[in-house]
């Protein structure tokens, strides 16, 4: 009998887990067995790393590990590991490297490496009284009562910078926020973020119940609702630019420096003033960063929703990237919001994490940052750069091609053949099956 509810399913072992999930869940279960088992590494050590990850693991998922070589940043050469799945991605950045390379290269800085967090409560009383004891009392008793677990930090040069009281009255019934601000050093710093505000709002709800400036009803009406850090971090920003003379902006697509120069910042002004063009814009922007951000282990959800909001702070949605012309000269840069770390996480555990970060020399989490506003740099200047010229599908779909060949079950002498028979002709869908048949009618 088909049975597609189960109790204690994190209580099987993985074989059990296996066999319940494919004789409930498959037609074939034999055949989806052997596909999940073949993907075990025969390292039993390196899989139980991996299973130990996260919860209910009974297999794993391959990406392609890539790299995007020669990218000269702040006069220092970088071969940039990549994880993605998606063709062209990897090309497309290799090339803006080259392409920059020859023209002084990726100079970068950060902007602010600060990060928030907030306990989100309700008071209903007397809002004099809640900013006095906040500011005269409250403030500094929260600073004291989490030195306990901001030491190790404070002794790396980082800890809690600010506190403060706001209040959300306008935006909602009795809301204020204590924003706290942090310094995490080289740690994304999540756990340590939400432990010093967990903590706060327990001392919060303790200070108030002592407190004899409010009544029972004011002590009674606060109300913490949650205490979680924020994935917004407008004040951790990293800045990559590239710039050069228009006529060094020469392009292989036989359009000249100037119209290409005047047409790519046409581009960009349209993603400033259409959401619908940004968020392809971004989402291209954003096949670098994620790239680097899984490639260094670290939290690509957290990045993806920090960047997003970023780009609609003014209440737009708008591109992430910009540029202008000035004196006969191309400026052309971006500024992310990346809460990133070295330390922390999977950073240290997962041994290709491991690898990525020696790649890059074992940059610190700012270095990296810099690195991955690069890639985003980088993978939009590709994107443009074919998107008014040549077109993209182009150049993607040439990328495209072995993934179309391997759907269809070619040998390898023939994807051999029909790669080369592509090389100087456009790939579309309908021509490589067309040509693909051909090939196997011979
Ligand atoms: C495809 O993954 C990304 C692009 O659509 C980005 C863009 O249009 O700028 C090529």
């Amino acid at each position: 009998m088909i049975n597609k509810i189960v109790e204690g399913f994190s209580k099987l072992n993985k074989e059990e887990k296996i066999n319940w999930l494919v004789d409930n869940y498959t037609n074939n279960p034999q055949t989806i067995k052997k596909i999940l088992t073949q993907y075990w590494n025969e390292d039993s050590e390196i899989q139980k790393l991996h299973e130990e990850f996260s919860e209910n693991t009974i297999s794993n998922f391959y990406m392609p590990f890539g790299i995007a070589p020669n990218f000269l940043i702040n006069g220092s050469i970088y071969a940039i590991p990549m994880v993605i799945e998606e063709s062209s991605v990897v090309a497309a950045a290799s090339k803006s490297a080259k392409f920059w390379l020859e023209r002084g290269g990726f100079k970068t800085k950060i902007l602010g490496n600060l990060k928030l967090g907030h306990v989100h409560f309700l008071y209903k009383g007397d809002k004099s009284k809640l900013n006095n004891w906040f500011s005269n009392y409250l403030k500094n008793i929260l600073l004291i009562e989490t030195e306990e677990i901001t030491k190790n930090m404070r002794n790396r040069g980082g800890g809690i910078t600010n506190i403060e009281l706001l209040d959300k009255t306008n935006d909602l019934n009795d809301y204020f926020q204590i924003q706290v601000t942090f310094d995490t050093q080289d740690s994304m710093g999540a756990n340590f973020i939400n432990s010093c505000l967990e903590q706060m709002s327990r001392i919060i709800i303790e200070q108030i119940q002592r407190s004899e400036m409010f009544t029972q009803i004011e002590k009674e009406s606060l109300q913490i609702v949650m205490s979680i850090l924020s994935n917004y971090t407008p004040n951790c920003i990293a800045r990559a630019e590239v710039s050069c003379k228009i006529e060094d902006l020469g392009d292989e697509n036989g359009i000249s420096s100037e119209d290409f120069a005047w047409k790519f910042e046409q581009a960009i002004c349209i993603a400033e003033v259409d959401p619908f063009r940004a968020a392809t814009h971004n989402k291209g922007i954003m096949n670098g960063v994620d790239s680097v951000v899984i490639a260094t282990g670290n939290d690509f959800r957290a990045v993806e929703a920090c960047v997003h909001t970023y780009a609609s702070r003014t209440g737009k949605y708008k591109s992430l990237t910009h540029c202008y012309i000035e004196n006969g000269k191309f400026h052309y840069w971006i500024d992310l919001p990346l809460a990133i770390g070295i330390v922390g996480g999977l950073t240290q555990l997962h041994p290709l994490v491991i690898a990525s970060l020696q790649i890059l020399g074992n940059p610190s989490a700012e270095k990296l940052m810099q690195i991955i506003a690069v890639a985003g740099l980088a993978q939009n200047f590709a994107a443009i750069r074919s998107l008014i010229t040549s077109g993209i599908q182009k150049g993607h779909m040439k990328m495209h091609l072995l993934n179309i060949l391997n759907q269809l079950g070619a040998t390898e002498q023939e994807k051999q053949y029909l790669v080369n028979y592509f090389k100087d002709k456009t790939v579309s869908y309908h021509q490589v099956i067309s040509e693909f048949n051909k090939l196997k009618k011979q």
